[in-house]
């Protein structure tokens, strides 16, 4: 073990856990040095590909440890809060998933626990980091298109996988299913918009194919207004196929258009363009590094590795984490009552 290195601990050991612990393991300036999930499957297959870690099925213990300075949670999103708040009070660092949380409470007080004891906290909206959907925000801060007015951020997928004890497709566990993917959305929406001031009101309306479950809703549409007027439209069917997803962005002199495309959301052979309209010619801009989530979750972790060693500033916060989840709740009061939701 090298001392320079920045020492992770992993809660959390399921279908994206694992590639979080990849990610890990691949940064040279990281290393994973404790591992928590809940069943014996996952601990044995956790030990066998990294029998350096420690493996710990209470993550308690994980966090007993005094040698880890930062945690990765990785866990159900209904466990997201009890996990969190625990790694904050052992007084590690934090790269939390998203969504931050299910409910506005737990966003605020993790936020209160973050800024208590001094500790980074960092949520996984890893879109934020992508050579395609980070060079569109590029282009609208230079002021390529003008001011932005309107961003259409579109998702048609495959259904949602089950998860570890088929959580996400309990309501009481997953919150609402637009705290999965459109949550990512939202968030890039609310940063290309960002010279358009905050969310200052939803309208969605949602639909479910599943009879018995009209709660878990497959087809998703929201329409957000900002300060200054500029909305975003964000929109996600998973009765589709493969993965493919589009932003659209429109200003006062020019337009942007983004799209990738994968036959899973995990890829690492996805299709992806950008094309931009400056208000004369539209020109296709060279994305030179490969993106999908798999890439901006090892840039996730190496951004992490600078934060605490270098002081660099992280991609997505805490209240960024916390604006993305008021903006899916919100969206989802607006589906039950058919009403506008405005912000405080
Ligand atoms: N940013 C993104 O793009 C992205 C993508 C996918 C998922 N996510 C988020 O990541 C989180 C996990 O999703 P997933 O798809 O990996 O779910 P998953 O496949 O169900 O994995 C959940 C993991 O958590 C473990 N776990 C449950 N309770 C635990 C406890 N008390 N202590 C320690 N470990 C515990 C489970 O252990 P066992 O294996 O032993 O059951 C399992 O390993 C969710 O919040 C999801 O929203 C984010």
């Amino acid at each position: 073990m090298s001392d320079s290195k920045v020492r992770f601990g992993l809660i959390g050991f399921g279908a994206w856990g694992k590639h979080h612990a990849d990610a890990i393991a691949k940064n040279a300036g990281a290393e994973l040095v404790a591992i928590s999930a809940r069943s014996d499957a996952s601990i044995a297959e956790a030990r066998e590909i990294y029998p350096n870690a420690g493996t710990y099925q209470d993550y308690r213990e994980l966090l007993d440890r005094d040698d880890i300075d930062i945690v990765d949670v990785v866990v159900p999103s209904y466990l997201h809060h009890e996990i969190a708040s625990a790694v904050l009070n052992s007084g590690k660092h934090l790269l939390l998933e998203k969504p931050m949380g299910i409910s506005m409470e737990e966003c605020d007080d993790l936020v209160r626990l973050a800024r208590e004891k001094d500790r980074l906290l960092a949520v996984g909206h890893e879109f934020r980091l992508s050579s395609l959907w980070g060079k569109a925000k590029e282009l609208i801060d230079e002021g390529f298109i003008g001011h932005p007015q309107y961003a259409l951020v579109e998702l048609s997928r495959n259904p949602y996988r089950l998860g570890a004890d088929g959580w996400r497709y309990d309501i009481s566990r997953v919150g609402n299913w637009i705290l999965e993917e459109p949550i990512h959305f939202f968030d890039l929406a609310r940063w290309y918009l960002s010279s358009c001031g905050e969310p200052v009101s939803v309208y969605a309306a949602a639909n479910s194919r599943q009879p018995d479950h009209p709660e878990l809703q497959d087809n998703f549409s929201a329409i957000i207004k900002f300060e200054d007027g500029g909305y975003a439209l964000v929109s996600q069917t998973l009765s589709a196929f493969e993965h493919h997803c589009m932003a659209k962005i429109t200003g006062t002199k020019g337009a942007l258009w983004a799209s990738w495309s994968g036959a899973l959301d995990r890829t690492r052979h996805p299709s992806f363009s950008l094309r931009a309209f400056d208000g004369k010619e539209v020109k296709t801009i060279p994305i030179e590094k490969i993106t999908g989530e798999l890439f901006e979750l090892e840039d996730q972790i190496g951004m992490l590795v600078e934060a605490i060693t270098q002081g660099k500033p992280l991609a997505c916060n805490a209240e960024d984490g916390r604006w993305s989840v008021a903006m899916c709740l919100a969206a989802q009061e607006s589906v039950d009552t058919g009403r506008v939701v405005k912000f405080d």
